[in-house]
């Protein structure tokens, strides 16, 4: 199966990973510093240089856009798969996203701003999930270094992640928004920079489309009757928005819906296609409850930036050690942790990986989400008692979810370049990055429920589900394992051998 990974290496990991470590890291500082600095924008007063947009709106659509980013990595798959193959579709994607920063860039309002969504949102369709298969494409399928390299590349969307706010947010916030944004521009620039000047250090797998669309193949009827209801759906919502019949809260909603439908509708297709061969299909459905840990997990983690950044701001002591702790910068807690961590568990994986006593995939997840259970129901503690908690329960709650995310995001990723069918290699990656659309979408509909008088229930009951999920997870994992490791018969084989 796969050819040979390139010879040369960089720490024992091919050469390739340096400079996808480095472009990701790039795009995800121009991706988070934008978010960072888009709220402040959007709803500061026109007079001091932001849009006006009351806060309740300005939430919501930074909420549907951050979702419907991630939920374009499988069109963005789909695209690379059947049309252009992951370095130009990564180049193309690249670009796009410069262009969506430069949008902001420009004092030039409303239009602008919306024109720099549609451009962001599609180009990170286009670059994060093939970007990230192309990392996978650096080893062959036995590779005992898969977990560990992708660990490494997943330190790189820290090192971006921590960086921006400080940077661009500052920056934004200090002197001049657009300015601010200009930097998210620079940034991406120098991502494709990089990768411009390391991409021949891919594998050749990277540079064609893996399942090559032929016109002939789709009966035009379905090209045309697909293409309809898309449109339709569209215009629908459009005219819904703009009559008012969808507001604010609407919109949540229907992201929530489409984010959970949309892997559903997903793994049907790739389970019936007839490009998926009898062992690709048990894979897929062993790849399923794993998907569904990680929604759970995201559902979770992500109310970082919701529920735990409000928690920091209502409940807790900031003035602990002598000075104002702004509550933004439990933000960062993440993605220090996880920098500190990386190259400790990169060196675990590795080792456990070489050894005999490797913790099959869904083990791994299944710790992971167990881990995000716990932070959770840390926070019982001092939840229960009315009054400032003090910060350090904060940061050890963040700290913990961590340990789960670096067992779970990074094996998460590598898993699925190893287990998605060959058609749908880089669809099967857009698959994986909705799985944190759906989780977030989910998460929408439960931060309703928090509010400070009751955040010891919350916390409780979101861990204990956390943790039965993960003990149901962890239950099936032999069964799991089993059909991930089945091979092809022959004549699957014979069948796959021609796709790749
Ligand atoms: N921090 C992760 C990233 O930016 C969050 C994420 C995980 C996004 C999984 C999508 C899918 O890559």
């Amino acid at each position: 199966m796969g050819s040979k990974p390139p010879d040369r290496t960089f720490f024992g990991q091919p050469r390739g990973l340096v400079g996808l470590f480095f472009a990701e890291a790039w795009e995800r500082f121009s991706y988070y510093g934008m978010r960072a600095l888009l709220l402040f924008y959007m709803t500061d007063r026109i007079l001091d240089g932001g849009l006006g947009i009351d806060s309740g709106s300005a939430k919501s659509m930074i909420a549907v856009y951050g979702s419907a980013t991630y939920m374009a990595a499988i069109l963005g798959g789909w695209i690379s798969d059947r049309v252009l193959g992951d370095r130009r579709a990564t180049l193309t994607g690249g670009v796009l996203i410069m262009c969506g920063h430069i949008c902001l860039a420009i004092p030039a309002g409303a239009g602008a701003l919306f024109a720099s969504m549609i451009f962001i949102a599609g180009g990170t369709g286009l670059l994060k999930p093939t970007i990230s298969s192309s990392v996978g494409d650096l080893y062959a399928a036995d590779d005992p270094r898969r977990d560990s390299g992708f660990s490494i590349y997943y330190m790189g969307i820290s090192v971006g992640a921590v960086a921006a706010p400080l940077v661009v947010g500052t920056v934004g916030q200090e002197y001049d928004y657009h300015l601010g944004f200009g930097i998210a521009a620079v940034g991406m620039a120098l991502g494709l920079l990089v990768y411009v000047r390391s991409q021949h250090h891919l594998s050749p797998r990277s540079s064609a489309p893996k399942n090559p669309l032929r016109l002939s193949d789709a009966p035009r009827s379905r090209v045309i009757t697909v293409s309809a209801g898309v449109a339709a759906l569209i215009g629908a919502v459009a005219i819904a928005v703009a009559t008012g019949v969808l507001d604010a809260g609407g919109i949540v909603d229907l992201i929530s819906v489409v984010a959970i439908a949309l892997p559903i509708a997903y793994f049907t297709v790739m389970l019936r296609s007839k490009r998926t061969t009898a062992a690709e299909r048990a894979r897929v459905r062993g790849y399923i409850p794993m998907f569904v840990a990680a929604v759970a997990f995201w559902c979770i983690q992500e109310q970082g930036a919701t529920v735990i950044a409000q928690y920091a701001d209502e409940s807790t002591d900031l003035d602990a050690f002598g000075f104002a702790i702004p509550a933004s910068w439990f933000q960062s807690v993440g993605s220090l942790v996880l920098i500190v961590l990386t190259p400790a568990f990169a060196v675990m994986w590795l080792r456990f990986d070489r050894s005999r006593r490797a913790p099959s995939t869904a083990h791994k997840f299944a710790v992971g989400l167990a881990i995000a259970g716990l932070s959770y129901l840390l926070l019982v503690v001092p939840a229960q008692h009315p009054g400032a908690t003090n910060p350090l329960w904060l940061v050890g709650s963040l700290a913990v979810v961590t340990v789960g995310e670096m067992c779970l995001s990074p094996i998460g990723l590598s898993a699925t370049t190893r287990l998605a069918p060959a058609a749908f290699a880089t669809q099967t990656m857009g698959l994986w990055l909705s799985s944190n659309a759906a989780g977030q979408g989910i998460g929408a509909q439960l931060v309703k429920f928090y509010d400070a008088g009751s955040a010891a229930v919350y916390f409780g009951l979101l861990g204990l589900g956390a943790v039965v999920l993960a003990g149901i997870l962890f239950a099936i994992a032999p069964l799991i394992r089993r059909q991930a490791e089945r091979r092809e018969s022959t004549e699957d084989a014979s069948l796959a051998g021609a796709q790749r």
